[in-house]
């Protein structure tokens, strides 16, 4: 079935309301475009709960810093209709333009998860979460799908918009997919079209070096400055500087020093020639 594109919310939400006349549940699964096989398995997560899958592709300006690569971003609506296309598991690919999503230029409300929103990459990109919960709340009420897939490759995100969900009562689930990553362990992003080969083969330093910790920590290395040390070493031996390392509570995100008791995420953004890299492991001794 070849997939339906549309860009208003009109064509969206009229669609959606025969779904939902017709019983069949719906899941969206929001993206930048440049799509890559993490966001296929988004979709197959979706896919695999859900009769209809939305698939939506807008780059959020509200979401980039001003001196972020929005302008530059990689676009290419094409290339993802096809590669879904081919998938063959997307009903619609919902994309508006910037004025469909902000027809008064700028959205004067914003949806903010305050403190979560500020630690990890919020210290770096102050705006950017602010960004992302205000367009994802937009999208799933266009959309109204009863399931919408996030990576754990963006734990934060993840982290951030369970939060608001349940604090806003939004009626759908969170469902969250792990991460796809290359046979390196780099894990896939549309940013890294950014890295050389070279810079590719840096970068997967950052995956080794986090699974080296939660070795680590199952052996029983349960200190979370020692564990962020150790990564920091790892990095440090390939010449990479991190912007931050941190162990922080699985769903608050608030950070944990000391001895770690809980669900905790380890999660790392280093800077890789020109692409800003994020990745995180968890740490639990169950599952
Ligand atoms: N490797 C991956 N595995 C699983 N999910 C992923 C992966 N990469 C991105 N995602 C998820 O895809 C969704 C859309 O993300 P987005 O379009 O920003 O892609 P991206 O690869 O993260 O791009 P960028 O490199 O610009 O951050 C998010 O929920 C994100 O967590
Ligand atoms: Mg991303």
């Amino acid at each position: 079935m070849p997939t339906t594109l549309f860009h208003t919310q009109l064509e969206m939400s009229t669609l959606v309301r025969t779904w939902q006349d017709s019983h069949e549940t719906v899941a969206l699964v929001p993206t930048m475009g440049a799509l890559h096989r993490g966001h296929l398995a988004l979709v197959e997560a979706a896919r695999r709960v859900s009769d209809r899958v939305v698939v939506s592709i807008f780059v959020n300006p509200l979401q980039f810093g001003p001196s972020e690569d929005f302008a530059r971003y990689p676009r290419d609506i094409e290339a993802d209709l096809a590669l879904l296309d081919q998938h063959g598991l997307t009903d619609v690919v919902y994309a508006p333009d910037t004025s469909e999503m902000y027809p008064e230029g700028h959205s004067k409300t914003q949806v903010i998860v305050s403190s979560m929103a500020s630690v990890l990459c919020g210290q770096a990109r102050p705006t950017h979460f602010a960004g992302v919960t205000t367009v994802v709340a937009k999208l799933l009420n266009v959309v109204r799908p009863n399931f919408a897939a996030f990576g754990q490759k963006d734990a934060q995100q993840l982290a951030i918009v369970r939060q608001m969900v349940r604090d806003l009562n939004f009626p759908v689930e969170i469902l969250g997919v792990p991460t796809v990553r290359e046979p390196s362990g780099l894990a896939l992003s549309s940013r890294n079209r950014y890295l050389s080969p070279t810079e590719k083969g840096l970068a997967s330093s950052i995956y080794a070096a986090l699974l080296r910790a939660q070795e680590k920590y199952l052996a029983g290395q349960h200190d979370a400055r020692q564990l962020e040390q150790l990564v920091r070493a790892k990095l440090g031996e390939v010449g990479l500087e991190p912007e931050y390392v941190s162990i922080v509570d699985r769903d608050s995100l608030q950070p944990i020093e000391g001895e770690i008791h809980r669900a905790a995420t380890l999660a790392i953004a280093c800077s890789v020639g020109r692409a800003r890299l994020i990745d995180n492991i968890l740490l639990t001794s169950g599952s």
